[in-house]
């Protein structure tokens, strides 16, 4: 059993004890972002030479990355928060389905592969609970830049002809901005002959810094974080260090955190550009925001209902859609949240529910009528942004609540209640 698989047993059967009504104070520290740390460390696919990546999270998915990687032959050293990856035997190029399962991130592997040795066989990752996830522009991109790739009985099969064995450099115009499909074509296009574009990119923050550490190992990238990505294809990468962004999805639960519980908090380290849309709705809300440190200190006034619309960046983040919908449910008058990125993302709405919320969902939208206090529960996180989603609810709420589903919490929160236990939270972690 690997690791990951595991880990995910041993948590699955765990529950955090809640103790709301609570206020915090102090610091909250944000750990290094788990969407770039998970692309980054994919990337060091790419170069025989060693690449060492700092403030990489402690979190289950990281785990699931190290067990793909070593399965490839790839050697890995890790101190703290430190991981050092060296890929100069790279030889595995099948990834098993067991080591796939659960881990969307795991099909990053198939941009390097491709380009550093011409043939990659991966599992399709398949859906979610929050939408049916397709992998079509991705596969598309890899098509583009000269591979063949057959899709049958749920694997992809992706190769590269000619003697060369090199990809080719393309234009490439993405149908939706996807953040995986524009980070593969990225990886597989640095070693490609010749000059690639990808049009309407994504631009996510965690787009940009791979950008960045393939730039950094000699990768000739321009316009990262823009609509248009252009790649001049080079022969060779070298290692390099380098260090992962602030998590701006926990930076942004942080603050929420502090608006649910009306407590003034410091988040730190935190890119205040990474969080615009999220920072002008917790403004728009009543919160107010002073530069500390390196990050925001939050102020939390009388909190009213606002309107959300998720969208790409630098649009509202889906994934603090339902962090931002406990809170509107304790807000004054009525909020409506839209979910514009996934079809199924509104499963946190029952769990609020039980919590005495007052939602109506009609399609991808929830309307919300504020009231002044949730109640205690059991509640259950179904996927890993409404478990943060709850735990913020729990700690707002009157009485204890029970939280299960921590095997998504841990997938994308770095010791989430120690963390918030610092700062004045009372979360207990049960194993049973
Ligand atoms: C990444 C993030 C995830 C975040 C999401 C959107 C990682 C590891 N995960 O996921 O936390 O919620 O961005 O910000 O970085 N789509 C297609 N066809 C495709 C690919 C995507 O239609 O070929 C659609 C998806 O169904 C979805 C939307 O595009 O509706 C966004 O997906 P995408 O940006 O690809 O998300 P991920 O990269 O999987």
């Amino acid at each position: 059993m690997s690791i990951l698989a595991r880990a995910s047993k041993d948590i699955a059967k765990s529950h955090l004890v809640i103790r709301g009504k609570c206020s915090l104070s102090g610091e909250l520290k944000v750990s290094g972002a788990k969407n770039s740390a998970l692309v980054l460390m994919t990337a060091a696919l790419l170069t025989e030479e060693s690449i060492r990546i700092k403030n990489v999270p402690e979190l289950t998915d990281i785990e699931g990355i190290v067990d793909i990687l070593l399965t490839m032959g790839v050697t890995i050293n890790r101190h703290s928060n430190e991981i050092q990856i060296t890929a100069d035997d790279l030889h595995h190029v099948e990834l098993p389905y067991e080591l796939v399962n659960g881990l969307r991130a795991s099909f990053f592997c198939i941009g390097p592969l491709l380009a550093r040795l011409g043939k990659a066989k991966i599992p399709l990752p398949g859906g979610c609970r929050i939408g049916a996830r397709p992998v079509v522009e991705h596969i598309k991109g890899l098509k583009a830049l000269g591979a063949f790739v057959n899709v049958e009985h749920g694997v992809v099969t992706a190769s590269v002809p000619g003697e060369s064995r090199r990809l080719k450099g393309a234009d490439i115009v993405l149908d939706c901005p996807s953040v995986g499909a524009t980070e593969t074509i990225l990886m597989a296009s640095v070693l490609a002959e010749g000059t690639s574009t990808i049009e309407n990119a994504a631009q996510e923050p965690e787009v940009q810094d791979l950008a960045k550490m393939l730039n950094k190992m000699g990768a000739q990238i321009s316009g990262a974080g823009g609509p248009k990505i252009t790649i001049k294809g080079v022969k060779k990468l070298n290692g390099c260090d380098y260090t992962v962004i602030p998590d701006r999805i926990e930076a942004g639960t942080f603050l929420i955190a502090a608006a649910i519980t009306r407590s003034s908090l410091t988040v730190t380290p935190l890119i205040p550009e990474h969080l615009s849309a999220v920072l002008q709705k917790l403004r728009d809300c009543g919160c107010k925001f002073e530069p500390d440190k390196q990050g925001l200190k939050i102020i939390p006034g009388e909190i009213t209902g606002v309107d959300i619309t998720t969208q790409p960046y630098p649009g509202f983040p889906t994934d603090l859609q339902a962090p931002f919908m406990a809170l509107l449910t304790t807000a004054k008058g009525t909020s409506i949240v839209t979910e514009k990125i996934y079809e199924n993302r509104l499963q946190h709405v029952a769990e609020l529910q039980r919590m005495g919320a007052s939602i109506r969902v009609q399609g991808n939208a929830a309307v919300i009528q504020g009231i002044p206090e949730l109640s205690a529960a059991p509640v259950t996180g179904g996927d890993l942004r409404s478990s943060a989603a709850m735990v913020l609810a729990s700690m707002a709420a009157k009485g204890t609540s029970q939280l299960r589903g921590l095997d998504h919490l841990d997938r994308g929160y770095a010791n989430l209640e120690g963390k918030l236990n610092q700062v004045g939270a009372d979360i207990k972690r049960h194993q049973r």
